[in-house]
């Protein structure tokens, strides 16, 4: 089954009907379709609210508030599709890998991953480990009625950044160093990580996700060759592995322009975009047969009105050529926006692409 196919199994007709679905399927839509990274749990004050005194991991095992909370950003702004709220490290600490996720900081990992006696501690990854995410996802589709809900996963390169390193790094020195210096155990990693990864990728669309975002986050620090030798096979193997289900695959990362045909090639059906490169540029560096997601500045949005709609008009412009677009931002919601410059954002988007 292809991503092109009729509905099946849970999601209705509305659903499948979606200017969000259309557009990654790169058929015609009504108006582009908008969605922001990070739009659950980010600048919300009604976030904040619900997740006080809740740790961030322990939050997204309560379906209940997981619900409520990828519903917020659906209620306030009307974006045309919700993002599971979660976390890429859920599967790793499903699976019993000793890691937090701190406050201003992101995933702490206790015992790093250096050694092939270390990666003998990354079991496979079963529904049965994740029960939380099938019940809030049911829960979810239900109220959300004909908006998607997108599922996600962390991709093998940026799961092994924070398993090598132990925490976040900006230069990927031990993660690279076992990439460029033990391609072995390296490989084997990567290869593990692709299978957890598929596995918490399937347990949501068999739950009931529209369609799944691969975030690579941290790719961008690779070149080209080493991304196609040392990573492509890994994430390839996650796209492939969902590839029956028949949803939309978008695979996203940062600072990636070198990478964006490469990226195209793993095998997603849309490539996210950040803000370095025009789309009507990036267009030509994936190549035919892909739709793409992006690309306002999220920093842009500080900025004030007339500066958000100039900017966000210059990537709809950029976009007119494409054959689907899914408006977002280049990168994550900032914490400190506005949540009110989303809401006109997401306005002056349907308006101006209105057709
Ligand atoms: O729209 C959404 O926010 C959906 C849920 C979501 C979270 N993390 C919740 C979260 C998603 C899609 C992610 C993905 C994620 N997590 C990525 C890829 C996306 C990207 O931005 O590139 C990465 C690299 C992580 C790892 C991670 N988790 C980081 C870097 C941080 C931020 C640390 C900080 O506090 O600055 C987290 C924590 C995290 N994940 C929070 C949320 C809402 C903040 C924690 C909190 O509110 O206490």
């Amino acid at each position: 089954m292809t991503a092109n196919d009729a509905p099946s199994g849970k999601q209705p007709t509305a659903t499948y009907d979606s200017a969000f679905l259309k557009a990654c399927r790169r058929e015609p839509v009504p108006h582009t379709p908008v969605w922001f990274m990070r739009q659950a749990g980010r600048s919300l004050p009604e976030y904040r609210k619900v997740r006080e005194g809740i740790p961030m991991l322990e939050s997204c095992a309560r379906p209940e508030l997981v619900t409520e909370i990828t519903l917020q950003p659906v209620r306030r702004h009307g974006v045309d599709a919700a993002i599971y709220y979660s976390d890429i490290v859920v599967p790793l600490k499903a699976i019993g890998v000793d890691l937090d996720i701190k406050p201003g900081v992101g995933p702490v990992v206790e015992q790093p991953i250096r050694t092939r006696a270390d990666l003998a501690r990354l079991r496979d990854l079963t529904p049965e480990d994740i029960p939380y995410v099938t019940e809030a996802i049911g829960m979810l589709t239900r109220e959300l009625g004909a908006t998607p809900l997108i599922g996600f996963a962390g991709a093998p390169f940026t799961l092994a950044s924070y398993l090598v390193e132990g925490g976040p790094s900006r230069t990927y020195e031990n993660a690279k160093a076992m990439m460029y210096g033990d391609p072995q155990l390296w490989a084997d990693l990567l290869d593990r990580l692709a299978d957890i990864t598929a596995a918490f990728l399937k347990v949501q669309i068999e739950a009931g996700a529209s369609a799944v975002q691969l975030f690579d986050s941290w790719a961008g620090a690779l070149a080209p060759a080493d991304y196609r030798r040392s990573v492509l096979p890994a994430s390839a193997k996650v796209f492939d592995a969902v590839a029956e289900h028949g949803v939309p695959r978008i695979h996203f990362g940062v600072g990636t322009g070198e990478l964006l045909g490469l990226m195209g090639e793993a095998g997603a059906d849309v490539v996210g975009v950040d803000w370095r490169v025009p789309l009507d540029e990036a267009v030509r560096r994936v190549g035919p047969g892909k739709a793409l997601q992006g690309n306002l500045d999220p920093t842009v949005l500080f900025a004030g009105k007339d500066v958000v709609e100039a900017k966000a008009q210059e990537v709809l412009d950029a976009a007119a050529g494409l054959e689907g677009h899914v408006f977002n931002l280049g990168h994550g919601v900032m914490p400190k926006t506005d949540p009110d410059a989303l809401t006109r954002l997401v306005e002056y988007v349907h308006g101006a692409s209105a057709r």
